[in-house]
């Protein structure tokens, strides 16, 4: 099975789900003698199949990332008022909001992409969101998957650990995109990086890959100094040439005027970090936590308006200033 120790640079791309993680950059992961994952979050089974053909052309060695469907119901009552906040702003932009009835239940074909990795053999598969069950993970092992499941707390890796994890992905409250917090409501901790990994290291024994903020190789020693087999790195991959990274993401992250990056359930109704931009001034007071219906009442932003930076999420760790125009294999070996 997969040990991040036979890495000969200790450094994970991190799946990036709507875009940045194309197969190009899993395999540049793996060129540069780390490892990519795949997002499989909000691809469809047949496309997420294709994508996982076209990395194993080129590389043996890669990781595939689930998201852990939400079990609580939506509360429609709140998904209605905030669907009643964007009115005015879908109109002006002349974006059609989905009908509340159209919102139906989501797991993200959770079952269908578990049986995928297993078929493919996928010697690395992660979970965000939430830690699956003993008995997903045994029948993981059984396929050759070396299990990895990201926690934002300590409570969380001792979890993952009993339920037959290999290893942890430790996310502090520095990192891009979605925190990874179990359920979808609580406010996402802010204990620092170094701190949570110091507090993960004494609660279980497993290896542990450290994210959130990594940007240069001093900060990627320094985390990997305190414990951690490798880091996780995803903001500083956005603009290389191998990711998808929608252009108008990729050019706010080098925009100047774009000073701060913020923590919002504004797009998905998960908490999640990026630069800091209209829709987050508009909407971030009014945002309800109910994922993945929020993200589903506001995907006609991303579509109508994908050229446009103050419509559409910006994930952004707050390591943002150091993504540079690059190979992503020049960039994970630089972290090395
Ligand atoms: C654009 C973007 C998309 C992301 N999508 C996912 C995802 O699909 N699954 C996941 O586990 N983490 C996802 N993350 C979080 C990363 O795994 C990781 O925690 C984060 O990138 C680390 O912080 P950094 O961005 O400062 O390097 C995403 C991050 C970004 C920036």
């Amino acid at each position: 099975m997969f040990d991040f120790r036979d890495l000969h640079t200790r450094v994970v791309a991190a799946p990036m789900a709507g875009g940045p993680s194309t197969p190009s950059l899993v395999v540049a992961a793996e060129r540069a003698g780390g490892i990519g994952q795949l997002a499989a979050g909000y691809r469809t089974p047949e496309q997420l199949s294709a994508d996982i053909q076209a990395v194993r052309r080129e590389a043996d060695l890669f990781g595939v990332n689930l998201f852990v469907p939400e079990e609580r119901p939506i509360d429609g009552a709140a998904l209605s008022d905030y669907r009643r906040a964007l009115i005015p702003y879908a109109e002006q932009h002349g974006v059609e909001l989905p009908e509340l009835d159209d919102i139906g239940a989501d797991d993200d074909y959770y079952n269908e992409k578990l049986a995928l990795v297993c078929a493919h053999e996928v010697p690395v598969v992660s979970f965000t969101f939430g830690c699956p069950t003993p008995r997903t993970i045994d029948r993981l092992h059984k396929a050759g998957a070396s299990v990895g499941v990201t926690v934002t707390t300590a409570d969380d890796a001792l979890t993952a650990a009993d339920a037959g994890a290999d290893w942890i992905c430790v996310q502090g409250p520095e990192a891009g995109g979605h925190r990874a917090t179990y359920t979808r409501d609580i406010a996402p901790p802010i204990q620092p990086l170094h701190d949570l990994i110091r507090d993960v290291r004494q609660t279980v024994s497993l290896p542990l890959v450290a994210s959130g903020g990594i940007a240069t190789a001093e900060q990627a020693d320094a985390a990997r100094g305190l414990g951690p087999v490798a880091v996780q790195v995803g903001t500083v991959l956005l603009r290389t040439t191998e990711a998808g990274t929608k252009p108008a993401h990729a050019a706010a992250l080098a925009d100047p005027t774009r000073t701060e990056t913020v923590v919002t359930r504004a797009f998905s109704g998960r908490a999640a970090r990026g630069l800091r931009n209209t829709f987050i001034d508009q909407f971030n007071e009014r945002a309800v936590p109910e994922y993945p219906a929020v993200n589903t009442l506001t995907t006609g932003f991303r579509r109508t308006l994908s050229g446009n930076p103050d419509a559409i999420n910006l994930w952004a760790g707050t390591g943002y200033q150091h993504a540079q125009v690059e190979s992503a294999v020049d960039a994970v070996k630089r972290l090395g």
